[in-house]
């Protein structure tokens, strides 16, 4: 079975060709950066303007990576959410039109169960059970995995993900959207012992998180030290470094603590990283010593799965339109959509 992925939940335009058998057979991405950054955020609506222009090419520059032809191809996933909606009925109605013209079946993927599933496009996959933390800009969560579909979420955040607080903290700190690689270049300047941010939640027993009040901290620190909230700090270079570096440490050490706690109640031997966050050295080397240290194995994507891509929507679609999921002609875009609202399924990838 060979499909086609198409990715455009928010500012990036992805289309992959998986193969069941062959794997991964191409992929491509439109990052739209560039387009959104003289507004420091996502504007939704020229998200979904840009996403229209560039489907086309992406899909023909796939098919002749991987020398697809139309005919080859036995079904379309595309995301159906959660994302930003617009953004959504653009991959959404895109992807059901091109299966309707090509006569096979279409796929709404869940764009969280793509990056979960990710790794799974490495060489050496996690199998279920295992346990998920999915940090991306728009979620985090601890979710026990035991099967394709069979998700429970044991923690989540009650307020910011914390892809948005790296977000929003880079924002304060006067550095470009998105803000999470740029606050991780600036926080390798930092001194570490300077500040000490606090590690919210972890003082209290159970699984969620709460990181909204890190960006107030930061906000706070330069306030106090002669730095403005307006985004034009004022402060010197190390200052801001060490500020960045207070903040992702607070934010690392939260994640870490959660997991730790995470594995020892469910006893799962195996941690799969997700979601854009993921792309954290920081981050991956705080784990990777808690791997370590409790004998549980860590996974990961490769760097550039761990944000938005075709490549996990291809890969989820193939597992459920093998499965024989079939959604009627109706597209589905939901802005919102619990991930444990998802129906399991029996085939294991
Ligand atoms: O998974 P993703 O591409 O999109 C969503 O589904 O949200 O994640 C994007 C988020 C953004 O908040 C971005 O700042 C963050 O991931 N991010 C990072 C890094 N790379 C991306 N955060 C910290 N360190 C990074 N290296
Ligand atoms: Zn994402």
């Amino acid at each position: 079975m060979r499909v086609i992925g198409i990715e455009t939940s928010c500012d990036e335009t992805g289309v992959a060709i998986y193969d069941r058998d062959e794997g991964l057979l191409g992929h491509a991405l439109y990052s739209q950066i560039e387009l959104h950054q003289a507004y420091g955020g996502v504007v939704p609506e020229l998200a979904s303007r840009d996403h229209i222009r560039r489907l086309i090419p992406l899909l023909r520059q796939v098919l002749e990576q991987s020398s697809t032809s139309r005919a080859q191809i036995n079904g379309i996933a595309y995301t159906g959410g959660p994302g930003l909606v617009g953004a959504l009925l653009v991959g959404a109605s895109f992807g059901r039109s091109l299966a309707w013209s090509w006569g096979v079946p279409a796929v709404a993927v869940h764009h969280l169960e793509g990056h979960l599933l990710a790794p799974m496009l490495e060489a050496a996959p996690p199998s279920a059970p295992f346990l998920a933390l999915l940090v991306s800009g728009g979620h985090t969560l601890l979710i026990r995995v035991d099967g394709i579909g069979q998700y429970q979420i044991l923690g989540e955040t009650l307020d910011d993900a914390v892809g948005e607080a790296f977000d929003k903290t880079a924002k304060l700190l006067g550095l470009g959207y998105p803000g999470g690689p740029a606050l991780e270049r600036l926080a390798a300047q930092g001194d570490a012992g300077r500040f000490r941010f606090p590690r919210p939640m972890t003082d209290r027993p159970g699984l969620d998180f709460s990181f909204s009040g890190l960006k107030t901290y930061a906000m706070n620190t330069l306030q106090a030290q002669g730095g403005t909230s307006s985004g034009e700090t004022q402060g010197d270079e190390q200052f801001r470094g060490d500020v960045a570096c207070a903040f992702q440490q607070a934010a690392v050490e939260t994640l870490a603590i959660k997991c730790r706690r995470a594995l020892q109640q469910t006893g799962l031997s195996r941690l799969v990283i997700a979601g854009g966050v993921g792309a954290n050295s920081s981050l991956r080397e705080r784990l990777n010593l808690l791997g370590q240290e409790l004998g549980v194995s860590l996974y990961y994507p490769r760097l550039e799965f761990c944000t938005d891509n075709g490549a996990m929507i291809a890969y989820a679609g193939c597992l459920r339109l093998e499965a024989g999921q079939t959604e009627g002609p109706a597209f589905n875009a939901r802005a919102r959509w619990p991930i444990d609202e998802l129906q399991g399924l029996r085939a294991e990838g």
